[in-house]
């Protein structure tokens, strides 16, 4: 099934949903069957395919950078496909060939004072929490610069793999402020106190390679491979049951969160309540039966 945010429908009706991508015998009054594009989807687009919706920043004059519309624009679109059963995983990209994105809009934040930096940080912070605790697995597809609030996007993000030109960094040193969009948190607990340090404090930026070593990335693969691996991933993803995937982030993302006792009791609840699903039934019977299993997500 192929949805496409700005021609199709989004309420699953019957005459987009058939399979393909929809080619419609009339003109449609986009406005009404999609309230977001008009209004709003000015900074990114966002497609949905089978069960993987991609986000594309899309601001590439400027290097994707993170604009107050676009992190709004975000918002929206997550809160949209959180609600949209259908869509089993979630890519995050820039578009150009340059930038996933090079930070906060440097325009808007030179506009920041003592006043209104808490609102600044706590915007960013919100939205990139959101993707945090994203229901399905988010995967940052970092295709060039990834820099400021453009690597704690992907900081945010469950998986991140990288394009061999990517380049990461936190140079908000260099401005005179530090990252406020999680940066100081998430890059020290995915990476340690000492990259984290070197890379805030220094402001400079390391390669995809160096990236993969410091644990920033899970994978670095050349530039004209980076959506078909992702999307490889995200497919795989997206044909697993789902209510396993969604309790298998929910018990991960509780690490930090707990002692390590509790965490073995929030793995034992989790693990109890997907034995009580019929894609848990599906899944065993079909590896019995030598069978592909088909889950629903019940
Ligand atoms: N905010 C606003 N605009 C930005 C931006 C940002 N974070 N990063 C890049 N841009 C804009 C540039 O101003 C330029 O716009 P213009 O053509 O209207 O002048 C355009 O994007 C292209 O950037 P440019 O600097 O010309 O590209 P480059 O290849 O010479 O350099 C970077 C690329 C990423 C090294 C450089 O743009 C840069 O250092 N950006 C800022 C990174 C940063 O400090 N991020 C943290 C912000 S908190």
């Amino acid at each position: 099934m192929i949805h496409m945010v700005g021609m199709t429908c989004l309420s699953g009706c019957d005459v987009c949903c058939t399979g393909k991508l929809l080619i419609l015998p009339f003109k449609i009054n986009d406005e009404v069957l999609n309230p977001l594009r008009n209004s709003t989807m000015n900074t990114l687009t966002l497609t949905q395919e089978n069960a993987i919706a991609t986000i594309t920043l899309n601001r590439p004059d400027k290097l994707n950078a993170l604009n107050t519309e676009l992190l709004s624009e975000l918002d929206t679109v997550l809160d949209q496909l959180a609600n949209d059963k259908d869509v089993r995983c979630v890519i995050i990209t820039g578009a150009g060939a340059k930038a996933f994105a090079a930070g906060a809009d440097i325009a808007e934040l030179h506009e920041c004072d003592e006043s209104t930096g808490m609102a600044f940080a706590e915007r960013g912070q919100t939205v990139f929490m959101k993707i945090e605790q994203f229901r399905v697995p988010v995967i940052a597809a970092v295709n060039g610069f990834a820099l400021g609030g453009g690597c704690e996007l992907a900081l945010a993000c469950h998986i991140r793999i990288a394009s061999s030109n990517a380049k990461f960094g936190q140079p908000e040193v260099k401005l005179g402020i530090i990252p406020g969009y999680g940066g100081t948190q998430r890059l020290t607990r995915l990476c340690g106190t000492a990259i984290a340090i070197e890379l805030i404090c220094g402001g400079g930026m390391i390669d995809s390679e160096r990236a993969l070593r410091c644990g920033l990335v899970n994978t670095v693969v050349p530039s004209e491979e980076l959506m078909n691996t992702v999307t490889s991933l995200a497919t795989a993803i997206s044909t697993m049951a789902p209510l396993a995937v969604e309790a298998s982030l929910r018990s991960i993302y509780a690490v930090p969160l707990v002692t390590p006792h509790e965490g073995m009791g929030v793995e034992a609840l989790e693990f109890k309540a997907v034995c009580g699903t019929a894609d848990f039934k599906e899944g065993t019977s079909a590896f019995l039966e030598k069978r592909a299993a088909t889950f629903t997500g019940n």
